[in-house]
């Protein structure tokens, strides 16, 4: 996230965390591409975390840094880009506050100026507080935001696929730049958008834009059946988490689409060292500098319950918010019993983390507990998340990649020019798979549209 701290308040502080100006992000980016990392993913939220001593509490997230100030990313991107041959870029977009034309041209723009290195994380965002500075008094409610997310997506899809046909652009020929016979208004009328097209940016090198997203209830499953490409899911155990893959798996054909068509993510953070000892020394020097009041304020945001409420000594196993609950049934199966859950201990292990599996070992040891992931949750790979950067990530490359090039688990080129190509790594090229909603409106693929002039 281009903020001081996404998962980690407080750790700005840390004495290694660099200034996040953008000689920050293009260093980031070029460790990242020679470490041969699949992607450089961009969290993104458009409101302040004031739940916690709330209502409209700013004070925690504030004094934290947490999660704010967050900057636009979408304008840094074309520097990392720039600097970088093979690393891919996840930007997020909310489809509840932005309108579909807008990002259908912001992400165009990405494509083209990162020869198809690009992926939209689509949300649909959570917090009241951006609902309030979109004009709204209260967020639109849960499934309905999908709802919405499903027709935002149709009007992209539209606008990416079927506005320009393939071939329009004919900069060739001496009086004609485009043909106005091959490019087509998609007159998009439905319950949340009207939207005439054609898209502003002719065809990119992937058209639309690799998508993720992230959602494990009934809607959000369904939702990441029918569009994502790359799923993000949470859980802080592995059974846990191949529920969700085995549930979005079994859905895929409901929509023509294939198994290979998506792959899996697993959150995770990882702190290693040469040993066992020195990572944990490093993790409780990391932990020195969390902020727990930043802490609350994010699971504030996350959950709305308001953790101000509860004294530090309750025992929140017996007693305490449902979102706490079930992340204390997961931790407890991997830590060790009698412990008491008071409101610090569930801040403590929130700090750095957030609610994803957390790693601190030697390179063994962290390798086999990714091992574990994939083999266990039926994951394809992680969205690892960091304590401090470039820090995280050098350490990462320093100690444990050389670990899992020695296991044969890590890639050493990139498989292909575009995201589509290096995440699927299934031969299909840059643009959408067979069975994708995307594809139905490719102009060539179906004739139909032709007439749309
Ligand atoms: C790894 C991960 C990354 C996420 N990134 C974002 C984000 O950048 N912005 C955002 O508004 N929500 C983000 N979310 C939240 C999801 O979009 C979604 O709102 C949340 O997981 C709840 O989904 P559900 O209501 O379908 O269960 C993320 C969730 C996960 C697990």
């Amino acid at each position: 996230m281009t903020a001081p701290g996404h998962l980690a308040p407080g750790l700005w502080r840390h004495p290694s965390q660099e200034k996040q100006d953008l000689a920050h992000w293009v260093r980031l980016a070029k460790i990242l591409d020679e470490a041969k990392f699949h992607g450089l993913f961009f969290a993104d939220v458009l409101g302040i975390y004031d739940v916690y001593g709330g209502p409209s509490n700013n004070g925690p997230a504030l004094q934290a840094a947490a999660q704010i100030p967050i900057l636009d990313v979408s304008l840094m991107i074309s520097a990392m880009a720039y600097a970088t041959t093979g690393l891919s870029f996840g930007v997020t977009a909310s489809t509840t506050y932005e309108h579909p034309y807008q990002v259908a041209r912001r992400y165009s723009t990405l494509d083209q100026i990162t020869d198809g290195r690009i992926g939209w994380n689509v949300v649909t965002s959570y917090l009241q507080s951006a609902a309030e500075s979109y004009g709204f008094d209260e967020q639109i409610q849960h499934d309905e935001r999908y709802n919405k997310a499903d027709e935002f997506m149709d009007v992209t899809y539209k606008l990416w696929e079927q506005s320009w046909e393939d071939g329009a652009v004919q900069a060739d020929s001496k009086w004609v730049y485009a043909d106005a016979e091959k490019v087509h208004k998609i007159n998009h009328v439905g319950k949340y958008y009207k939207c005439a097209g054609p898209n502003l940016v002719d065809p990119t090198p992937q058209r639309t834009p690799f998508i993720l997203q992230a959602g494990a209830s009934k809607a959000g499953q369904a939702f990441a059946a029918a569009h994502a490409e790359a799923m993000f899911l949470p859980g802080m155990v592995p059974e846990k988490t191949r529920a969700v893959v085995d549930s979005v798996k079994a859905q895929l054909p409901r929509y023509g689409r294939s198994e290979d068509s998506m792959r899996f993510l697993a959150g995770i953070f990882i702190c290693v060292d040469e040993t066992d000892e020195k990572a944990q020394r490093k993790f409780q020097d990391l932990l020195q500098y969390a902020d727990l009041e930043g802490t609350a304020a994010l699971f504030g945001g996350w959950s709305g319950t308001d953790l101000s409420q509860f004294s530090d000594d309750e025992d929140f196993a017996f007693r305490g918010p449902t979102a706490i609950q079930s992340m204390i049934a997961a931790w407890t199966a991997t830590a060790p019993s009698g412990l008491k859950w008071t409101k610090r201990r569930v801040l403590e292990e929130l700090a750095i983390t957030g609610a994803h599996p957390r790693v601190v070992g030697s390179p063994t040891t962290v390798a086999d507990a990714m091992e574990r992931w994939i083999d266990e949750a039926g994951v394809d790979g992680f969205n690892i998340s960091y304590a401090t950067t470039p820090g995280t990530f050098e350490d990462l490359v320093k100690y444990l990649w050389p670990e899992l090039r020695r296991r044969g688990v890590l890639q050493t080129e990139y498989a292909g020019k575009t995201m589509r190509e290096n995440y699927l790594q299934d031969g299909g090229g840059p643009s959408v798979r067979e069975g994708h909603p995307a594809k139905q409106y490719h102009a060539q693929s179906n004739p139909k549209f032709r007439q749309w002039g």
